[in-house]
């Protein structure tokens, strides 16, 4: 039940430090990291691995990336599952397909799922329903534990996505020997990150101000970062567009100067993620060069690359785990914009909780 709150989305935003919480414990009962060893075992032996997804899910696969690569040292593609089924590129020789996918549901990664099983390769899935059309279809599943999800906007299971993306990472990469992998405590780096989450729930307010300042008559708005910077930026602006109906676009921040940076206008709010230490000093230039066209620019940095002049800092974390309380001040703006139009924000116009057409 809502409780206090007056929407499922905005209790599901507060509802994520404790699935962070649930996920350590599902996956490490007594403190050790409790996986089936069959598959840790099969995507060792990979060539490549591929991240199959759509919308949120996505984007949640594109943090995994970065995760995967470096911890198990094997290749990831991440791919959009309405694009993947139709134009199946030359796949490696030795594959492993991860689907994500809250639901279990969506059609257009059932469609890829159905594809690959016919050509034999192993799959597994990801999702917040057990017993979902894709976990059961696929060879292994793993759960989400983010708890139901109500609001059609994904928040809560975006975070788990991540989270249990890093615990696999590293538990293949310690089943390689990999000192990247024994090395990386994703317990610590989960648990941090819940205190860091709660902390900016706690700012609550201040993000609610920032929302009506930057908003106030705008119609639309541009979210930019480097690396997993971009990533965020691409959930973020798809957070904002689906529950307040502002346009709005996620870039990569090098890439706005090569055309896009001609719709900023005056005070077009440009929200830029300063989350990557290599290029954090590129991504505040990058920020400065909207400003100096007339953006109104709010920073979201973090304590370590923090400069005076940023609206909301996080609390540290490792670089690959940042992105799982970094994206929570831009689930609380894209909330109280919403809000404020008076706009349905579990229910948002045109939009269903699961996808179940191609
Ligand atoms: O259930 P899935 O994770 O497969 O759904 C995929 C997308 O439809 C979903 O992530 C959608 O983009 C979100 N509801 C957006 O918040």
């Amino acid at each position: 039940s809502l409780g206090a709150y007056d929407s499922y989305m905005s209790k599901e935003i507060d509802e994520q430090p404790a699935v962070l919480r649930r996920i350590l414990k599902h996956y490490f009962p007594d403190q050790q990291l409790k996986i089936n060893n069959q598959l840790l075992q099969q995507i060792a032996a990979s060539d490549r691995i591929y991240i199959v997804a759509a919308g949120t899910s996505w984007h949640a696969g594109l943090v995994g990336k970065q995760l995967f690569e470096d911890l198990t040292d094997i290749p990831v593609e991440v791919q959009l599952a309405s694009e993947f089924g139709y134009h199946l590129p030359k796949l490696s020789a030795k594959p492993f397909f991860i689907f994500l996918s809250q639901s279990g549901e969506t059609a257009d990664s059932r469609q890829v799922l159905v594809e690959l099983k016919k050509l034999h390769k192993l799959t597994l899935t990801i999702t917040n329903v057990e017993n979902s059309t894709l976990a059961r279809e696929a060879d292994y599943s793993l759960a989400l534990k983010a708890g139901p999800e109500i609001a059609v906007a994904s928040t809560k299971a975006y975070i788990a996505q991540i989270a249990v993306e890093a615990i696999l990472a590293k538990a293949v990469g310690e089943n390689l020997h990999l000192t990247t992998a024994q090395s990386f405590d994703v317990q610590q780096q989960l648990s941090l990150a819940a205190s860091a989450i709660q902390t900016l729930i706690d700012k609550k307010d201040l993000i609610e101000q920032l929302a009506a300042t930057y908003f106030d008559n705008q119609e639309s708005a541009f979210f930019i970062g480097r690396g997993n910077g971009y990533y965020l930026a691409l959930e973020a602006s798809l957070k904002l567009k689906e529950v307040s109906y502002v346009h709005s676009e996620g870039f990569a921040a090098g890439e706005l100067k090569h055309g896009t940076i001609a719709l900023i206008e005056q005070d077009t709010p440009v929200i830029g993620f300063v989350v990557e230490e290599k290029t954090a000093e590129l991504t505040r230039g990058n920020i400065q060069e909207a400003a100096s066209r007339g953006a109104n620019t709010l920073i979201i940095s973090t304590e370590k690359l923090q400069q005076k002049q940023d609206q909301l800092v996080i609390a540290d974390l490792d670089e690959h785990i940042l992105p799982i309380a970094a994206i929570v001040p831009a689930q609380l703006l894209a909330y109280y914009v919403a809000k404020k139009r008076g706009n349905n924000v579990d229910q948002p116009r045109n939009l269903a909780k699961s996808v179940t057409v191609e």
